[in-house]
């Protein structure tokens, strides 16, 4: 019926060449936030010579029409603006403010809490009598959408298992929360980290689906996601984070797991020697060896085990460091590291070989001197040279001539044969 009448006063007033009433609706901004406060409907209107606006009402659609929910009053009229039985799902929530004015003005509906419902369509109508008589104008409509913020998750990403994590197991990661509205969704991420907690790699699941129901009472929705992760060594001390990427952008809002603890069997058994030469000679000082592994948990002090490859029932000791202490056979020395969880243990081995050479130092003896026959040219009575010949002289032996040119006699601590030798072959002369 109000559409009629416009028509018939727009028909009226251009047949004598005047715009009648201009009613305009406008939500500043459009958009409301849940739970914020900065939203308002502005019914404004505009008159041309002759009309007198009487009220203005802001309506709502309610079951599919439009329903007036709030009334406003002129200043001559000494009433306050109110909110109708329609609109009373508003009490407390808006403040409406008359318009000053009935030839230009607006009438006010601010919002001090947006909730979901006002998520709707209005329409402002102004009420005015003009040169046909009393009649209303209608706005076009607005629309007016309701977002919601995302939240940060409450609790971490949970995961099973839980404990005991091995290398190999599938995990599942699951994370819930708030993702907003319109729904958001969670992205996953999996920092991979060293020892020192650096990241060292940061993989990132953005296509994991997150299902959502929202929630009835604040329209946002509530959303859950799960990740299957398999578990590598490197997985040992990362971190997966669950984060809300709202409107497919990425939001400071995550939560993320402790460390993950991931068990693997020892490996990468590595033995050293200190020194590090190629070629001991016999009854050098002590040679060090040391061994080291990969493992979670890592191998203690006591998980290493020592042999000797000629002999490997017998254990020579345990120790991540062994020394040979004895230099006098060559041979290869076994480290055996072991670790273990979930009831089961775990070994690795490495050797090293250790070769020992019948050798001294001899002023300049070459190897094909079969026999030496020097001085000492300051002899005294502790100074020793000895001087082994052997009989069986091909140029693969070597006679050995050393000198211990400040030695005691306790200080000559080699005691060597050569097989072919016997021993009235050896000569040990002073001079
Ligand atoms: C209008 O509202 C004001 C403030 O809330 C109040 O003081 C006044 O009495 C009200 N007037 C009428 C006519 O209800
Ligand atoms: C308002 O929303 C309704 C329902 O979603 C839609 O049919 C209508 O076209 C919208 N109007 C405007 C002006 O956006
Ligand atoms: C750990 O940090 C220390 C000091 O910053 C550094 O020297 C070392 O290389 C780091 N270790 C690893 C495995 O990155
Ligand atoms: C994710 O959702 C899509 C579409 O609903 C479905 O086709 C797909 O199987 C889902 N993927 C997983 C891992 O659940
Ligand atoms: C919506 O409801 C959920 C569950 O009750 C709550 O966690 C969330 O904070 C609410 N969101 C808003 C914007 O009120
Ligand atoms: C070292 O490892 C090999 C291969 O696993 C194994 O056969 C051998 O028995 C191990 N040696 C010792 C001493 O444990
Ligand atoms: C012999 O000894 C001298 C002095 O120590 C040295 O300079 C020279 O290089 C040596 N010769 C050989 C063949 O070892
Ligand atoms: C010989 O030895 C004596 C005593 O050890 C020392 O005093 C002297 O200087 C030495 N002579 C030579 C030529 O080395
Ligand atoms: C001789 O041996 C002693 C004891 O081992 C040592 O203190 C000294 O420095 C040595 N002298 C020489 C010239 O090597
Ligand atoms: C001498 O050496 C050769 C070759 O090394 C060996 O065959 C032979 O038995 C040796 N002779 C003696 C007497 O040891």
């Amino acid at each position: 019926m109000g559409t009629k009448n416009i028509h018939v006063v727009i028909v009226l007033f251009s047949l004598i060449g005047i715009e009648t009433i201009s009613v305009q609706i406008q939500a500043t901004p459009s958009e409301g936030i849940l739970g914020q406060n900065s939203l308002q409907l502005r019914c404004s209107y505009t008159t041309v010579t002759g009309e007198f606006v009487t009220g203005a009402s802001i309506q709502a659609k309610i079951n599919g029409q439009f329903k007036t929910i709030a009334t406003f009053y002129i200043p001559l009229v000494p009433l306050n603006a109110t909110l109708t039985t329609d609109g009373n799902y508003l009490t407390d929530r808006v403040t409406l403010t008359n318009p000053t004015s009935s030839s230009s003005d607006s009438a006010l509906m601010q919002f001090s809490q947006i909730e979901c419902e006002d998520e709707n369509e209005y329409m402002c109508q102004v009420a005015y009598a003009g040169s046909s008589g009393s009649t209303t104008s209608n706005s076009g409509v607005v629309n007016l959408s309701v977002t919601g913020y995302p939240e940060q998750p409450k609790s971490k990403p949970v995961h099973i298992p839980s404990t005991g994590i091995e290398e190999g197991n599938n995990v599942v990661f699951t994370c819930t929360g708030n993702v907003g509205k319109p729904q958001g969704k969670f992205r996953w991420v999996r920092y991979r980290r060293n020892s020192n907690g650096t990241t060292i790699e940061e993989t990132s699941y953005e296509s994991q689906n997150t299902t959502a129901i929202e929630i009835p009472a604040n329209c946002t929705f509530h959303g859950t996601s799960q990740l299957t992760l398999k578990m590598e060594q490197l997985d040992n001390n990362a971190i997966v984070r669950c984060q809300v990427a709202y409107q497919d952008i990425p939001q400071e809002l995550y939560q993320q797991t402790n460390p993950i603890n991931v068990h693997y069997s020892v490996r990468n058994v590595e033995v050293t020697k200190s020194p590090n030469t190629p070629i001991f000679n016999e009854g050098a000082g002590p040679i060090s060896l040391t061994c080291t592994s990969d493992g979670n948990p890592f191998v203690i002090n006591t998980g290493y085990t020592w042999y000797k490859e000629s002999n490997t029932d017998v254990p020579l000791g345990t120790g991540a460091i062994y020394v040979i202490s004895n230099v006098v056979k060559t041979d290869s020395y076994i480290c055996v590291a072991q670790n273990s969880f979930n009831g089961q243990t775990f070994n690795m081995n490495n050797s090293i070989h250790i070769q020992i050479e019948i050798s001294f130092t001899t002023p300049n003896i070459s190897s094909t001197q079969t026999e030496t026959d020097f001085t000492t040219p300051n002899t005294s009575s502790t100074n020793i040279a000895t001087v082994f010949t052997t009989p069986n002289t091909s140029s693969t032996n070597i006679a050995t001539v050393f000198t211990t040119p400040n030695t005691s006699i306790t200080n000559i601590e080699t005691v060597f044969t050569t097989p072919n030798t016997p021993s009235t072959n050896t000569d040990l002369g002073t001079h």
